[in-house]
C-alpha cells in the first residue's frame, strides 16, 4: 500500500520541514495565459494540506517537450501566476536554466519557512528525461520529503518521478491517490457490462490498451481515425482517411481475439468525410468501410453515432478515452459532442480520460456528472493495460 499525505502527516510533524512535490503542471499555454488550469486546480488538495500542516513546498512539473534546454516557451511563469490565483497566496519563481542550476539552488535556499515554490520546468535539464540520478540527488538535497501527485506522468521514468523518490521518505499525493482509486475501479472487477469508448488518430498508441480491454470489458466502441485501420483490416476502402499500414496485422489480431472471447467490437457504421481537413469544408456520409477516393473520414457519421448511443445505454461502468472525430476542426466535433452527452447522461460509473475527450466534454458543461475525469491521458491508459506505473511503483520503494 501507497503511503499517503494523511499518513505522512500523522506520522511526522511536518512545520518547518521542506517537502518536494512532483505536480503534472503540463497545461496548454497561449500567450503567456494557461487557457486549462484543471492539472493546477486538481493539485490543490494535496498542496493545501501539506501547507496547513506548516511545510514548505517545493513544487517541481515538466511543461511541454522542450529538448533538454531552456526554451522561453516552456516556461513556468504563466502556471506560476495561476497557481498563485489559486492557492491565494504568493508562488515563488524564477525563470532558470532549470530545476538544478546554480541560480535555481540560491533561489530555493532563500526560501521562507512556509512558502510556496516553483521551480522551473524539468524538462530544461536533459538529465530529467534520463532518470539522471545525479539530478535526483540534487533535487533531494531541497526537501526532507517527496510527494509525487503527478498521475499524468507516473507512466515516465524521469528524475522528478522515479529516481528523486529512492532518495526521500515519499508519499502518494491526494490527486494521485484518487486517480488510482477510480481507475482501479474499472479494472478490478468493474460493473457489468462494461463499455470502452475508444478515439483518437493512431491504434499504434492504443494497441496495448486494446489488447487488454478486448479482454476487460463488454463491448469497444472504436472511433477516430484509428477505426480506419480497423476498416483496411477487415478489407475495407478507407479513401484518402488516416491509416497505419503497419499495425493492421496487429488490428486484425485484436478483432480476433475480440471475436473469440465474444467482445463487441464496433466500428463506425458510416463516417463523416470530407476531400479536404478545413472548418465548414464540404462534407458527405459513406459507409466507413466504403469511402471514395481522394476522401477522408473525419468524424463518426449518424448511423455510427445512434449505434454507439445504444450500445451504450444499460452500462454499469463506461471509460471513454479519444476524441471520435477531427473534435478541433467544427464540423468535426459533432460525433464526439453528440457520445459525451450521451456518457454524461448515463447511469453508470463513467470514467474520462485524455486531453480532447475532457475539452469535449468540458464543452457540454456535462463533466460534473461524470464520475471520475482523469488527469492523465498516456498514464490512464497504460494504468488500464495493467503496466506498472514507475510513478507509482517508486513510492512503494522506501
Ligand atoms: C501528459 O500530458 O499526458 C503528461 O503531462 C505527460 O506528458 P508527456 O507525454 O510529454 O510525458
Amino acid at each position: 500500500m501507497l503511503r499517503t499525505v494523511e499518513q505522512l502527516i500523522e506520522g511526522a510533524d511536518l512545520a518547518g520541514k521542506r517537502v518536494l512535490v512532483r505536480v503534472d503542471f503540463n497545461v496548454p499555454i497561449d500567450d503567456g495565459e494557461v487557457t486549462d488550469d484543471t492539472r493546477i486546480r486538481a493539485a490543490l488538495p494535496t498542496l493545501r494540506r501539506l501547507l496547513d500542516a506548516g511545510a514548505t513546498l517545493y513544487l517541481v512539473s515538466h511543461l511541454g517537450r522542450p529538448k533538454g534546454a531552456p526554451d522561453e516557451r516552456y516556461r513556468m511563469g504563466p502556471v506560476a501566476r495561476r497557481l498563485s490565483q489559486l492557492l491565494g497566496r504568493e508562488v515563488r519563481y524564477r525563470a532558470t536554466a532549470g530545476p538544478a542550476a546554480p541560480e535555481q539552488q540560491a533561489f530555493v535556499a532563500e526560501a521562507p519557512a512556509g512558502s510556496v515554490t516553483l521551480l522551473e520546468n524539468s524538462r530544461f535539464d536533459a538529465r530529467e528525461t534520463e532518470n539522471d540520478p545525479e539530478l535526483a540527488r540534487v533535487l533531494a538535497s531541497y526537501a526532507d520529503y517527496y510527494v509525487n501527485d503527478a498521475f499524468g506522468a507516473a507512466h515516465r521514468a524521469h528524475a522528478t518521478t522515479e529516481a528523486v523518490a529512492r532518495l526521500l521518505p515519499s508519499a502518494a499525493g491526494d490527486l494521485m491517490a484518487a486517480e488510482l482509486r477510480a481507475l482501479g475501479r474499472l479494472v478490478d472487477e468493474p460493473e457489468r457490462p462494461f463499455v470502452v469508448v475508444l478515439g483518437g488518430a493512431k491504434v499504434s498508441d492504443k494497441l496495448g490498451v486494446l489488447e487488454r480491454l478486448v479482454e476487460l470489458a463488454d463491448a469497444v466502441l472504436v472511433g477516430g481515425a484509428m477505426a480506419y485501420t480497423f476498416e483496411l483490416a477487415k478489407g475495407g476502402r478507407v479513401g484518402a482517411s488516416l491509416v497505419e499500414p503497419d499495425v493492421v496485422d496487429t488490428a486484425k489480431r485484436v478483432l480476433a481475439t475480440a471475436e473469440a472471447r465474444g467482445v463487441r467490437l464496433v466500428l463506425p457504421a458510416d463516417s463523416v468525410c470530407a476531400e479536404t481537413l478545413e472548418a465548414g469544408a464540404a462534407t458527405a456520409v459513406h459507409p466507413s468501410g466504403a469511402i471514395p477516393d481522394g476522401w477522408m473520414g473525419l468524424d463518426i457519421g449518424p448511423e455510427a453515432v445512434a449505434e454507439f448511443t445504444a450500445s451504450l445505454q444499460g452500462a454499469r461502468t463506461v471509460f471513454w478515452n479519444g476524441p471520435l472525430g477531427v473534435f478541433e476542426t467544427p464540423p468535426f466535433d459533432a460525433g464526439t459532442t453528440a457520445i459525451a452527452k450521451v456518457v454524461a447522461g448515463l447511469d453508470a460509473y463513467t470514467v474520462v480520460g485524455g486531453g480532447d475527450s475532457i475539452a469535449a466534454l468540458n464543452a457540454t458543461g456535462l463533466q460534473e456528472r461524470i464520475d471520475h475525469v482523469s488527469t492523465g491521458g498516456g498514464a490512464s491508459l497504460e494504468f488500464v493495460e495493467g503496466a506498472e506505473l514507475p510513478g507509482v511503483a517508486a513510492l512503494g520503494a522506501d
